[in-house]
């Protein structure tokens, strides 16, 4: 079975103090949530801070963005040598809000999921449709193509190392959750896609379900048998919420 992974994305949400104190809530016994793994995505200047808090304890930090080169005159950009020198296992790649602020393309997603790669850390690739495109009933050719350019861009053996999140848009922090088997049907069809690539990858990459997850929908979600955990924008922000995702992914696993 696949392990949960429940990731939260703080978005350019923290403050020194801030962070302190939601890192120090969700610091608990590595044993309370011992079919989970716990990851947050903090912004870059905040990584040696969770670095310093996380090390050693059960919760697992990452970053939210990655540059697609590995060094040079890349003024802004940071490395993903450099998120692994302070400790990051995982980085989102493909957030709906780069690809719609900076103009990500799924070619430029995919070279940075495969530059995470490179530096030992596991890419979270976003996918997702707007609330037009899955009205005109083209949510599985759009999210399927984001998804596709990137494995195309991988070893078939890194395509077992990638974490994939679907996060349709209509969803993200408005409140407005997919149904669970709305979101179920996408995943089974990534997982198909995945598949196409390498069936024993497939058996292993956790699909994230992203938009609107919160400690009351949480359970329903990642009872469905393709959901593998969630990537929580809102509720990552509050201890209490997140560490209530967490429980409910634990009592999902344990009842399976
Ligand atoms: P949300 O954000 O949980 O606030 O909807 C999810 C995300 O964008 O990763």
């Amino acid at each position: 079975m696949r392990r949960t992974l429940i990731a939260g994305n703080w978005k350019m949400n923290g403050s020194l103090a801030g962070n302190a104190k939601l890192l120090g809530g969700i610091k608990v016994d590595p044993t309370r949530y011992a079919a989970c793994d716990l990851l947050v995505c903090a912004p870059a200047p905040y990584l040696a801070q969770c670095q310093a808090e996380l090390a050693g304890t059960a919760v697992a930090w990452g970053a939210q963005d990655v540059s697609e080169h590995e060094a040079g005159a890349y003024t802004g950009d940071v490395a993903a040598s450099m998120l692994a020198e302070f400790g990051c296992s995982y980085v989102i790649v493909g957030h709906s809000e780069r690809r719609a602020y900076q103009g990500e393309s799924s070619e430029a997603v995919a070279r940075k999921a495969v530059c995470a790669l490179r530096a030992g850390l596991t890419p979270i690739v976003c996918v997702g449709e707007t609330l037009a495109e899955r009205q005109a009933e083209r949510t599985d050719a759009v999210v399927g193509q984001q998804l596709d350019v990137v494995l195309q861009a991988l070893d078939v053996a890194d395509v077992a190392r990638i974490v994939v999140a679907y996060e349709p848009l209509w969803a993200i922090g408005t409140g407005v959750t997919a149904t669970p088997e709305m979101a179920q049907a996408v995943h089974q069809m990534l997982r198909a896609k995945i598949a196409a690539k390498s069936a024993e990858a497939a058996a292993k990459a956790r699909i994230l379900y992203g938009g609107s997850m919160k400690p009351d929908n949480a359970g329903q979600l990642l009872a469905m048998p393709d959901i593998d955990g969630g990537l929580i924008g809102g509720a990552s922000l509050k201890a209490e919420d997140f560490l209530a995702i967490a429980q409910a992914a634990q009592a999902v696993q344990a009842a399976a």
